[in-house]
Parts: C-alpha cells; sequence; structure tokens
C-alpha cells in the first residue's frame, strides 16, 4: 500500500496522549544543573542609573549573577544586531532582560531576584502606531509595491471612498514557553537543547555572544509545544543567557520562561493600521487601491521588515487590481519586538483588503460576494499580481463557485436577511472569503535545506533535517515521504530530534515550508541511496540470461522488484544486507533548493512565491444587540491542498489555524495600560477560543480540482494559509452591523470582540455620508490602537 496520501497519526499522537512526549522542562535535571531566570525592565522606557545586585549575591544557593558586562559580545538580534542580550544603559520595554541569576534552586533564584535593585530614569514611552507616527519614530525605510498609477486612476473612478481600519496583535500562547537547557561540553563546547523553530540561529548567536565559533555549539531540538512563529528567532534570547551561565559556571543551566513571564516580555503578532482610498464602479469593480500600512514593530526591528513585506504582496489578497499602490512602514515603539506569527504579515494584508470588499458592498448595498467573485483573479488575464508574479493553475474561481453552492451560500444569504427583519435582540451576518497565500520564504536564500539518510542493515532508517517539529506533522511526512522512495512502511522510517550537529546552516521552521524544503531534501538523500541499491538490485535481476539495468528497479512493499517482471524481487531488507557486504554507502545527504523563486524589495518586482495554497470560508455569525457578544454559527471550509502527503495532519493544521485565526479576529484583545504593561497577560484576561466557541456547524472539504506542477512534494503548503480564512468570520461580523444599519458606514476594527461590536452598533449615530466626504480624513472616532478601551461608549 502507498504510504503518500494515508492519514496516518501524528509521529508523537501516543506520546502526547499519554504524556510521554518530553518538552524541554521534561528532561530531567542534570547533575549540577543551575535555574536560570532573568529580572525584566519594570518600566517601558528609561535609563539605567544603577543595578546593585550585591545583596542578591549574598544570598544562598546563588551561583552567578550576569549583567550586560558580563556578556562577552552584548549586541544580538536575528537580522540586525540591535538588541540586547542583557540591556546595559537604556530599557525599551516592560519585561526586558537586565540581569541574570543562576541558582541551585529555582526558590534560591526567586528570593534572589527580588533584591536586585534597578535604578532606571523613566522617560516617556511610545506605545501606538500614532504616537511612533507623530514622533516619526519608524524601523527601517517605507517599502512600496505598486502597479500603474494608482493616484491617477482614483482620480478618474466613479466612486471613491477612504478610510483606517486597525488591527490587533496577537498572543502566541503556545503551551510550553520559551526554554533552553545548556549544557558545557569539552574545551569550551556547549550543547543546547532548545524549544526553538531556527536551532541553526540558536547556535549562530550563542556563538557570537559568548564570542566562541559556531563549532563549538551544537543546537537540538527534540520538538515544540507549539511556536506559531514566536519561537522563529525569540527562543535564542534565554538560550543566550542558559548558554553564558553553562559556559561560565562549567555546569548545565535551565531556563523555562512563566507562562505570564513569556506571556508579558516577548513579541508577538504586529498590531497594524491601515489607510486606504479605493476606486470603484457602480457595479463593484475596483479601479484604484492605494493602502499605506503601519504596523507596531516593537522595541528593535526582529522580523518586522519581512513581515511588512508579506503584508504587501497580501495586499491584494485575491484579487486583480488594475492600479495600486501599497506601502509599508514599520513602527518603533517601547513593547516587545513584534514577530513571526502564523501568516507573517500576511493576515493583516488580506484583512484589510476583506474590509475594502466589505465597505463597497455596504455602500452600494450589493452582495459582498458578488464584489469577491467580480474582482477575482483570473485564469487567463487578471492573473498577475502588483509585483509582477504570473498566477498560474489559479482554482480560485472554481473554489469560490463551488463553496458557494455546497454552502447554500444563496439560501444562507436569505435565512439572514429574514432573520434581520424578525428578530428583536440579534444580528446575523454572513460572509464567503477567498484566501491566496504565497509559499516561500520571501528571502530567496532561505529557501534552501538538507538532510542525512541513514539505512540500517535491518531494513530500518532513520532521517534528520533542519526541520523542527512544533505540531504540525512534519516529522510523519518525511517519514512518508522518505518511506515511499524506499518502498518500505513509514513505520520502518524514523525521524530525529533536529540538531545542528547533523545539518548545517538551516533555515527555521517557517513560511509554511517545512515539508516542502526538508522534504524534497530528504527525498533527494533517500533517492542516492535508492540509486545505488537498484545498482545492486539489477544483479539480482537476470532475464533471459542478461542483467537488469538499475532502471528496471523499482521498490514498493518491502521489495525491489524489476518491474518488467515483478516476480523478480528481493525483499528492501536482504538488498540492503548485500550492499553493505558488497561495501555499499548506506547513508546519504540531500540538499534542495527550490527553484526559481526571485523579489526584488528594491523595485518590488520578481516571483517570490513557488505557488499559491488557496481556499476559502464561508461563515455566520450571530451579535447580541444588547452585549455585542459574537458567536460563530456556521462554518464551511474549502481548501486545495494539491495531492496531500498525510491527510489528517492537513485536516488538523486547517481546522487547528482556522480556530487560531478565529480567536486573532474575535475575542483576543492585548490591552496595554499607559505606561506600557500588558494587562491582558493570562488566559483570564485574554480569551484564546475554546472548544465552545467552535460551531457545531463546521464542514471542511477538499478542492481537488488542480494539480499544481509547482507543489514541490504534491502537496501544498498548509500551516499558515488556513489562519487566513478566520477573516470569513471577521467579514461576516462586519456585514453583521452593516445589516444592522443599513446606509450607515459599517467601520470595525478588528478584532470584532463584544466591546468592539457593541461599540459600533450603538454608536450608531455616525450618518450615511456621500464617499466623497470621506476623502477629507479618517472615519469614525476610535481609541488609539493599545489604550485601554474607554467603557463609556455603552
Ligand atoms: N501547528 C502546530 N500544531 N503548532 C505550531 O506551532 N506553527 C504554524 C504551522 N502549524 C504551528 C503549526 C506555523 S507559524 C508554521 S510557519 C508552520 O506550521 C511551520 O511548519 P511547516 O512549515 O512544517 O508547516
Ligand atoms: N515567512 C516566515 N518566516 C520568515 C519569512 C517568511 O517569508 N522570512 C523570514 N522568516
Ligand atoms: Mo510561521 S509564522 O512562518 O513560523
Amino acid at each position: 500500500m502507498p504510504t503518500l496520501g494515508q492519514p496516518l497519526p501524528h509521529d508523537s499522537a501516543i506520546e502526547h496522549v499519554r504524556g510521554e512526549a518530553a518538552y524541554i522542562d521534561d528532561l530531567p535535571p542534570l547533575r549540577g544543573e543551575l535555574i536560570v531566570d532573568f529580572v525584566g525592565s519594570p518600566i517601558a522606557l528609561g535609563n539605567i542609573s544603577s543595578i546593585d545586585t550585591l545583596a542578591a549575591r549574598a544570598m544562598p544557593g546563588i551561583v552567578l549573577i550576569l549583567t550586560a558586562a558580563d556578556v562577552p559580545e552584548n549586541s544580538t538580534g536575528p537580522v540586525f544586531h540591535d538588541e540586547e542580550v542583557l540591556a546595559s544603559k537604556v530599557v525599551q520595554y516592560v519585561g526586558q532582560p537586565v540581569v541574570a541569576v543562576a541558582g541551585e534552586t529555582r526558590a534560591a533564584v526567586n528570593a534572589a531576584m527580588k533584591l536586585v535593585r534597578i535604578q532606571i530614569e523613566p522617560l516617556l514611552p511610545v506605545l501606538t502606531i500614532e504616537e511612533a507616527l507623530a514622533k516619526k519614530q519608524f524601523i527601517g525605510p517605507t517599502r512600496k509595491i505598486a502597479r500603474g498609477d494608482a493616484g491617477l486612476a482614483l482620480q478618474s473612478s466613479e466612486y471613491r471612498l477612504t478610510g483606517e481600519f486597525a488591527i490587533g496583535g496577537q498572543e502566541h500562547f503556545y503551551l510550553e514557553s520559551q526554554a533552553t537547557i545548556a549544557v558545557p561540553g569539552e574545551s569550551g563546547a556547549v550543547v543546547i537543547h532548545s524549544s526553538t523553530q531556527h536551532p541553526t540561529e540558536v547556535q549562530s548567536l550563542i556563538g557570537r555572544a559568548l564570542k566562541i565559533p559556531y563549532a563549538q555549539v551544537v543546537c537540538i531540538c527534540k520538538r515544540m509545544g507549539g511556536g506559531f512563529g514566536g519561537k522563529e528567532t525569540q527562543a535564542a534570547q534565554p538560550a543566550i543567557l542558559a548558554a553564558l551561565v553553562a559556559s561560565k559556571t562549567r555546569r548545565p543551566a535551565r531556563i523555562v520562561l512563566g507562562h505570564e513571564q513569556d506571556f508579558a516580555s516577548t513579541g508577538k503578532r504586529h498590531p497594524y493600521l491601515s489607510r486606504y482610498e479605493v476606486g470603484f464602479t457602480k457595479d463593484g469593480k475596483i479601479t484604484a487601491l492605494k493602502s499605506e500600512f503601519y504596523s507596531n514593530g516593537g522595541f528593535s526591528a526582529d522580523l518586522s521588515l519581512a513581515v511588512m513585506e508579506r503584508t504587501l504582496l497580501h495586499g491584494d489578497n485575491a484579487y486583480h487590481i488594475p492600479d495600486v499602490e501599497l506601502t509599508g512602514t514599520v513602527c518603533r515603539t517601547n513593547l516587545p519586538s513584534n514577530t513571526a506569527f502564523r501568516g507573517f504579515g500576511g493576515p493583516q494584508g488580506v484583512a484589510a483588503m476583506e474590509n475594502v470588499i466589505e465597505e463597497i458592498a455596504a455602500f452600494l448595498k450589493i452582495d459582498s460576494l458578488a464584489v469577491r467573485r467580480l474582482n477575482l483573479y483570473g485564469q487567463a488575464k487578471h492573473n498577475i499580481t502588483p509585483y509582477g508574479q504570473v498566477i498560474h493553475h489559479n482554482p480560485l474561481p472554481a473554489i469560490l463557485d463551488r463553496l458557494a453552492a455546497t454552502c447554500e451560500y444563496a439560501q444562507h444569504y436569505h435565512a439572514v436577511t429574514a432573520f434581520n427583519i424578525k428578530s428583536k435582540t440579534h444580528w446575523k451576518g454572513l460572509a464567503l472569503t477567498p484566501v491566496k497565500f504565497g509559499i516561500s520564504f520571501t528571502r530567496r536564500t532561505l529557501n534552501q535545506g538538507n538532510a542525512l539518510v541513514n539505512v540500517y542493515l535491518d531494513g530500518t532508517v532513520q532521517v534528520s533535517t533542519g526541520g523542527t517539529e512544533m505540531g504540525q506533522g512534519l516529522n510523519i511526512k518525511i517519514r512518508q515521504l522518505v518511506a515511499d522512495r524506499l518502498g518500505i512502511a513509514a513505520d520502518s522510517v524514523r525521524v530525529m530530534a533536529t540538531s545542528t550537529e547533523k545539518n548545517n546552516n538551516t533555515s527555521p521552521t517557517a513560511a509554511s515550508t517545512g515539508t516542502d524544503i526538508n522534504g524534497a531534501a530528504a527525498v533527494r538523500a533517500a533517492d542516492a541511496i535508492r540509486d545505488r541499491l537498484a545498482v545492486v538490485a539489477a544483479r539480482h535481476f537476470v532475464l533471459d540470461g542478461l542483467e537488469a539495468t538499475p532502471e528496471c528497479v523499482d521498490f514498493a512493499d518491502g521489495w525491489a522488484f524489476d518491474h518488467r517482471d515483478p516476480s523478480r524481487r528481493i525483499a528492501f531488507v536482504k538488498l540492503v544486507q548485500d550492499a553493505y557486504e558488497k561495501r555499499v554507502d548506506l547513508g546519504a545527504r540531500g540538499f534542495f533548493a527550490t527553484p526559481g523563486v526571485d523579489f526584488n524589495r528594491e523595485t518590488g518586482r520578481g516571483t517570490p512565491f513557488k505557488y499559491f495554497t488557496c481556499g476559502a470560508a464561508f461563515a455566520v455569525v450571530k451579535v447580541d444587540r444588547f452585549t455585542g457578544e459574537l458567536a460563530v454559527e456556521c462554518v464551511d471550509l474549502l481548501m486545495d491542498l494539491g495531492k496531500m502527503i498525510n491527510p489528517a495532519i492537513d485536516r488538523g493544521q486547517v481546522i487547528g489555524g482556522f480556530v487560531q485565526g478565529m480567536g486573532w479576529v474575535t475575542t483576543e484583545a492585548l490591552i496595554y495600560n499607559a505606561k506600557g504593561h500588558l494587562l491582558s497577560d493570562s488566559a483570564t484576561t485574554y480569551k484564546i477560543p475554546s472548544v465552545t466557541d467552535v460551531p457545531a456547524a463546521f464542514r471542511l472539504d477538499w478542492f481537488d480540482g488542480t494539480d499544481d506542477p509547482n507543489a514541490v512534494c504534491g502537496g501544498k503548503a498548509v500551516g499558515e494559509p488556513p489562519l487566513l480564512l478566520a477573516i470569513a468570520v471577521w467579514a461576516a461580523a462586519k456585514n453583521a452591523i452593516a445589516n444592522a444599519a443599513p446606509g450607515r458606514r459599517p467601520t470595525l476594527d478588528l478584532p470584532a470582540t463584544g466591546e468592539e461590536m457593541l461599540r459600533r452598533l450603538t454608536a450608531g449615530t455616525t450618518p450615511a455620508e456621500p464617499p466623497e466626504k470621506h476623502l477629507q480624513g479618517a472615519t469614525s472616532a476610535r481609541p488609539p490602537i493599545g489604550s485601554v478601551p474607554s467603557t463609556a461608549v455603552v
């Protein structure tokens, strides 16, 4: 039976259920191990005037206390070295590590941390995008992707609307917080066990901070209890602290951030502000779009510029816009540095576009699906993105049409209309939105990976790649791919812990490319061994006195056989043993570099993506008129994942990604006080979706219309795209606002929390304005992003 396409369970499914899958803090203490923690800045911005650690040092059980001066190279950061391992002169966000404490026990460390005295002269922090704009505090240059002349086209457009749209951030809420164990080795070497999506970067940033050669550092990641982008760069900082302690004390060192400490002091999805101007015809055909994006980057660059780039590359979502100008500026604020989060800026770009679609539909009083269908990228024409990439094998028109039919859009539409006429307590809304997510790292270099395959004499196989397992099912997919090439069962293949010792210079497991890149590299390594085995097997297959050629040899079901006469065959394990006797190499390395991708960020043009993963979502929501509470009544998803390697894993990814996205667009609100302290820093104040928030009417189906030759392993990348499907829920909420007061502008920010919904439903005084009026300025008043919402609206 072929292993590809089988719904095999997750690599660690049994261990997950039994609680046997070990995460970093499950690893038993090593002899002499020290606990490491850090004292973070109590304020968002200030000059450090003094640090007093004397009392803390004197505490029993305290072994080492570190400040900036103790770090061999204190400057750090994933792209630019614009961060510090420990703050030296200034603190730039609440929770920023200033003093590291290492001790024999957790209790000793906790007690000592309380005695550390940090004196800081406070300065006025900049927390919101608006404040940063006023102060012109930016990170990097403003970036632009444009086609045609949007300004000119807007002037000649039949209708125009301008507006502002604020998009909230999101906490990763991985169940395993940032964690590392560092073990000192011989001659200054150090072995790092880290919960990281990017072992190579942890290795190199530790090498840099400790001023030791990269070859002295090994970083291992067995698995993560979730990453979601939050461990693409931000696992490194605590890992460096543990490595420093290990190297200075010659003792193992463990750092595991507390959940609320992690929540408050690490970066999140970027909040955005978009200012747009759209031109369209009376039918809803978009003629021109100008969109300015501003993101809240936090105190340092981290990945913010790449995230913004992906926003611009998704600011069209799935729509052909003849004249378009998208610009993006990252704002510097005194918050933890915002970072990668599932979708990597794409969701913000798509949400902004879908907001525009809903605005047009409400203004023209037509159904938003008609507007979407009218503007959708086509197959033979209208299939070129603003950055010049041609969309090949575009399944979107067929996906939209099929989902509209199977979800019974028309019936729902009439039911919602009828409900809204009758109901005195609730408003309903609905939406069907497409998603087209670009697959590849937008930085070309990162689209490479290597793999190591070892075949053992009992016919079993070990595979190692640079890819990391964070729950997404990478390991089982790689097992299936390698098993398929060698014609053996997936059970015979094991994926080993990721280690920089086996796979060097790896890219983060990110951009949904984990399987595409590492799977392809593993397939190449397996094929190298398969080719050698075919030579050995061919000698066994003599037909009419003539040996077979290696090309005649196939591998399936645990056998190597002559495909001209399958009765001539040799068991895989026998063949392996024979090859060993004949001194044939049974190990191989494979390398893969995604072909055909290139993007010039200066000109904003190129082919950044190998292909697009596409899908669509339908949602119906119901809003309580008196509380603003939003309930998702019904969801119907349709995705094109090509020839799936593992439909069970993909199903989990789609549902999980959608629900995570639903949290972002509905209930997850990051609330800071005026001093930059995160108030919503735990599960009691920050509401992620629970099982009861997932509608009982939840359907998911696969669209198998396309056979996209660009998909790297046959199946299309699944990790991030389904998160963007949840934007249908937000669009449905906006539709409910529009239904509540036809003719009024249905302004709605994201997330559509109960407060936000109620504010929009009750602030119903904004009159229907002619669109030209909006050209003058902003829409209705909105509290600045990141401020405490006023309760006065109720
Ligand atoms: N699924 C689980 N269970 N846990 C995770 O942390 N991360 C997501 C997605 N799915 C994540 C997940 C993100 S942000 C990405 S980029 C991809 O998985 C990364 O893995 P892949 O490239 O192998 O799909
Ligand atoms: N996606 C996700 N992570 C990344 C990317 C990207 O395009 N570029 C760098 N890290
Ligand atoms: Mo995912 S945000 O690319 O780690």
